[in-house]
């Protein structure tokens, strides 16, 4: 439940931190099994995942991703004859995007109630998460997430988008914090990422500059902390140079009682909406 400072916390600055939500155990449990994911998953080489470079994405391995499980490397994991330069379990970039929905470990943490609560105390009625992903910012090969804002992948209007972020990890300037523009959720949407059956387009919307590390601000936290923000806010992390993992959990959550655009990447048809909150069986 959220206070109403901090309710007028996320609307002024657009996000809200809220430290000890993910209990040590819990984050072990979590990492745990994000890494039995890894080492039973059969990996498409091929599959690397890039924010710098979007033609690098396979699109039907990314493109079904929205309903499974898939595991995505880091661009900096191979050396130049395609061999993985460090063992598999450090050269992932990201597990996603249904692990809510077809892991039990991860099914049960996105079930717990506080959190959907949350999303209904920010004016997301009936809380859809659409999306879920384990991002692993590796030591040393990690790489920058660019400035984006969420809504373009998870467009509704108006928009609905809030994103989840749980530090499983303690996220410092060294690993790859989050940076956010704080306020910057009250500007324009800038992209929208279009799918037209198995073709991908970010296509510009508004020509505003994106922030940087002068008017953007870092946000290092503990581990066990739950940053939510909001579709609009422009957010980044660096690259991850130094010597330490930085794992992130992170939630799209949608409201339900708007229409989803069936042009966003991501559908579900198969395994229909997720509602935080519900029982799930
Ligand atoms: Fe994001």
């Amino acid at each position: 439940m959220l206070t109403e400072q901090q309710r007028s916390d996320f609307q002024e600055n657009g996000f809200v931190l809220l430290p000890d939500v993910v209990s040590a155990q819990e984050r072990q449990t979590l990492i745990d099994q994000a890494y039995r994911i890894i080492e039973a998953a059969d990996l498409d080489m091929s599959s690397r995942f890039s924010t710098t470079d979007r033609s690098q994405i396979q699109h039907d391995f990314f493109l079904s991703s929205a309903q499974s499980i898939r595991c995505f490397f880091e661009e900096a994991a191979f050396d130049d004859n395609g061999q993985l330069k460090q063992p598999r379990a450090q050269s992932i970039n990201k597990i996603g995007h249904a692990l809510h929905d077809l892991d039990p470990v991860f099914k049960a943490f996105a079930s717990r109630p506080d959190l959907a609560e949350l999303a209904q105390d920010l004016g997301v009625s009936i809380p859809h998460l659409y999306q879920t992903m384990v991002i692993f910012k590796q030591p040393r090969i990690g790489g920058e997430v660019t400035w984006h804002q969420d809504a373009t992948f998870f467009y509704t209007e108006p928009s609905s988008v809030i994103t989840y972020w749980f530090a499983l990890e303690e996220a410092t300037l060294q690993n790859g914090c989050l940076w956010v523009e704080p306020g910057g959720h009250r500007g324009p949407l800038r992209e929208r990422y279009f799918r037209d059956g198995s073709d991908l387009t970010m296509a510009p919307l508004d020509s505003t500059p994106w922030p940087d590390e002068r008017s953007g601000t870092a946000v290092p936290v503990p581990a066990g902390t739950l940053l939510i923000f909001h579709g609009h806010l422009p957010h980044y992390s660096a690259p991850n140079r130094s010597d330490r993992s930085r794992l992130a959990l992170t939630f799209h959550v949608v409201d339900g009682a708007l229409t989803y655009d069936s042009r966003n990447w991501l559908q579900r048809p198969d395994l229909g909406p997720f509602v935080m909150g519900d029982s799930q069986d």
